[in-house]
């Protein structure tokens, strides 16, 4: 096995066929040159499979949050059924090459099980199979996860409830109860309430904190709010993300910009990529990274980009392209990837 020839010249051949993809100079990592975490959504089948993407995510990020396979359908795909497969490969991953593995999310209204949509019982009924989901998924991964999003997108724009299965059969209760079982789970793991448009709707985010303060005034542990920053390159305007972002703060909530993409395509249409478009979203990105480091470091958690490369994940689009990340589809770094980094490199040493 020792002096095997294609031991040898194999990967020999890999490295070299990785190497003209993504970044030469190994000090470019992102996370390398932040003093908080730089974080990115995975697809699991891509680490597993893709040698490029793998390279990639190791090199530039050191926080993980799983773009899919901890949500409820994945994990708990039968009442009695736990599918720990996938996570658990992560999970390790992360452990083995030291990122953080952020918890990604246990009550939300979408990605339910069947099981969940059909669950008949009272209230109480309600209530035991929510904490039985809870606690399960976080005490097994005790030891590997020490962040989670609790709960995903509880709130409409208005500031009004989601008329979500959890309200219709527990009421707003199951957002303080989702807490408290997390906590009761793990009462080291720092815990999230996650929403989108924080940054853009100022009635969405107003109601979002005065309600986790009133739950807060009531001793229930929340620890951070997850900002999802699906912007576009557009809109909304800087100092309107920079505002949320303080206000967070000054609610003395972690800030995690949780799930960052800049879409660059306005309408939908049918567009082609141009260099304009390419350096709208580097100014974007570099805002929002500055802005973000002028924030207090104890309530920086982290900036999580929600993809490593283009083009977007359908949700993302209607039938037309966009292309919100970092890296292209040839994992090349964008002038996107750029502008973060050099909000980093030229803010940090001053
Ligand atoms: C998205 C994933 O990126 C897609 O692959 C999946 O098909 C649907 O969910 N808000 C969230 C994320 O909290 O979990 C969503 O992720 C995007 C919006």
């Amino acid at each position: 096995m020792k002096n095997c020839f294609f031991c040898i010249l194999f990967p020999l051949i890999f490295s070299f066929h990785e190497n003209d993809k993504g970044i030469d100079n190994m000090d470019q990592a992102l996370y390398k040159n932040a003093d908080f975490s730089v974080g990115v959504a995975i697809k699991i089948k891509r680490l597993k499979n893709d040698a490029i993407y793998k390279r990639l995510v190791l090199e530039q990020f050191n926080s993980f949050t799983a773009e899919n396979i901890m949500k409820p359908s994945y994990l708990h795909p039968e009442k009695d059924v736990f599918y720990f497969e996938d996570a658990d490969y992560l999970a390790e991953f992360c452990k083995k090459n030291n990122k953080r593995l952020h918890g990604h999310t246990l009550v939300w209204h979408k990605s339910l099980p069947p099981w969940i949509e059909n669950f008949k019982g009272n209230k109480a009924a309600w209530e035991a199979m929510l904490k039985e989901h809870i606690k399960t998924i976080i005490i097994h991964y005790k030891g590997y996860i020490n962040s989670w999003d609790v709960v995903n997108e509880a709130f409409n724009d208005d500031g009004s409830l989601r008329k979500n299965i959890w309200l219709k059969n527990i009421g707003e209760s199951y957002i303080e109860k989702s807490f408290i079982y997390a906590n009761e789970a793990d009462s080291s793991a720092k815990l999230f309430y996650n929403d989108f448009n924080l940054e853009a709707s100022r009635t969405k985010l107003n109601t979002v904190l005065q309600f986790v303060a009133e739950l807060k005034s009531r001793g229930i542990k929340i620890d951070g709010i997850g900002m999802q920053m699906h912007v576009k390159h557009y809109y909304p305007d800087i100092n309107a993300i920079n505002q949320a972002a303080f206000k967070v703060q000054e609610n003395g909530l972690l800030v995690h910009y949780s799930e960052l993409s800049v879409s660059l395509n306005k309408k939908n249409k049918n567009l082609t990529l141009t260099n304009e478009m390419l350096t709208l979203q580097k100014k974007k990105i570099k805002e929002i990274v500055e802005g973000y480091m002028k924030l207090k470091k104890d309530a920086q958690f982290g900036i999580t980009v929600w993809g490593l490369s283009d083009p977007a994940v359908a949700w993302q689009r209607d039938k037309n392209n966009d292309w919100p990340f970092l890296f292209d589809q040839n994992y090349n770094p964008k002038p996107a990837y750029y502008g973060f980094l050099e909000a980093l490199t030229e803010n940090q040493k001053n």
